[in-house]
């Protein structure tokens, strides 16, 4: 089943095209990753998907939907792990989760199991009441992802889900992800990291410059390009990526 349907998809900013007519399926329960250097269109490619910004042109389902059309019935049935940390500072984590269960409409008898079982998830239970600026970037990190599986979510959509974090935060995220696809969520990311999408992802595209450049199994491109997933990476952008530090 296809989750995800993106055709000639364009996106301008004025006169920058960020964005270069992309198309990909993406089916239920994969782990499909993004991997490109900055300014690559990754972000906004998944701004577009998870209804946060209209595209130029092109067409994109989720769930068979359009985002243009139907935002409100995809938006439902997703998990955003956007980019930039936008955790309410004034609010505990537990109530962080509580109160974003309130877009859902999923009830407080509801919201206050799922939240801790979700602290569990992730391994916060004991930050459950503490202030948002005392928790580590890593911290951050998971109680993002905890509040994304708020609504139980078929899609989980994460913009660079490890960015800066130390090693042991890193593994533990990438721990979470390994039970979700147990489950069948169906996951897309972005990274810049290439033990990211060789761990986690079942195939990956590699973008730059608004294009996908190519797309397939790490091992699939591995075989056809030849040497590691970052060589495959230098050889078609021309470009090093950032280098792993697990
Ligand atoms: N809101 C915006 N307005 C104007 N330009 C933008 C905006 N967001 C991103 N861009 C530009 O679009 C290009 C792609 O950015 P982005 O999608 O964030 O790439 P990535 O996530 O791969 O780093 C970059 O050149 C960036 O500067
Ligand atoms: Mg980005």
């Amino acid at each position: 089943m296809v989750i995800i349907r993106v055709e000639h998809l364009v996106k301008h900013y004025g006169n920058l095209c960020a964005v270069d007519d992309i198309s990909f399926e993406i089916m239920k329960g994969e782990c499909f990753g993004f991997l490109g250097p900055n300014g690559a269109g990754k972000t906004t490619a998944m701004g577009i998907i998870y209804c946060f910004m209209p595209p130029t042109s092109g067409r994109v389902t989720v769930f068979g939907l359009d985002v243009t059309l139907q935002p409100s019935m995809i938006k439902a049935r997703i998990g955003v792990m956007p980019q930039d940390d936008n955790i309410d500072p004034d609010l505990s984590v537990l109530q962080n989760l509580i109160v974003y269960a309130r877009y859902f409409d999923i009830p407080k008898k509801a919201s206050s199991p799922r939240a801790w079982e979700l602290l569990d998830f992730v391994e916060l239970r004991d930050k459950a009441n503490v202030n948002i600026k005392s928790l580590s970037g890593g911290m951050k990190r998971r109680l993002l992802l905890a509040r994304a599986l708020m609504n139980d979510p078929e899609l989980l959509i994460m913009d660079e889900p490890t960015v800066g974090l130390d090693p042991h935060s890193r593994h533990a995220v990438w721990d979470n992800l390994a039970h979700l696809k147990v489950r069948d969520t169906t996951i897309i990311l972005t990274t810049h990291y290439i033990e990211e999408a060789e761990r986690i992802c079942d195939r990956v595209a590699i973008m730059d410059n608004g294009k996908i450049i190519e797309a397939g199994t790490p091992a699939h491109l591995m075989a056809r390009y030849g040497g590691n997933l970052e060589d495959v990476y230098l050889r078609l952008t021309g470009k090093k990526l950032r280098e792993e530090i697990a």
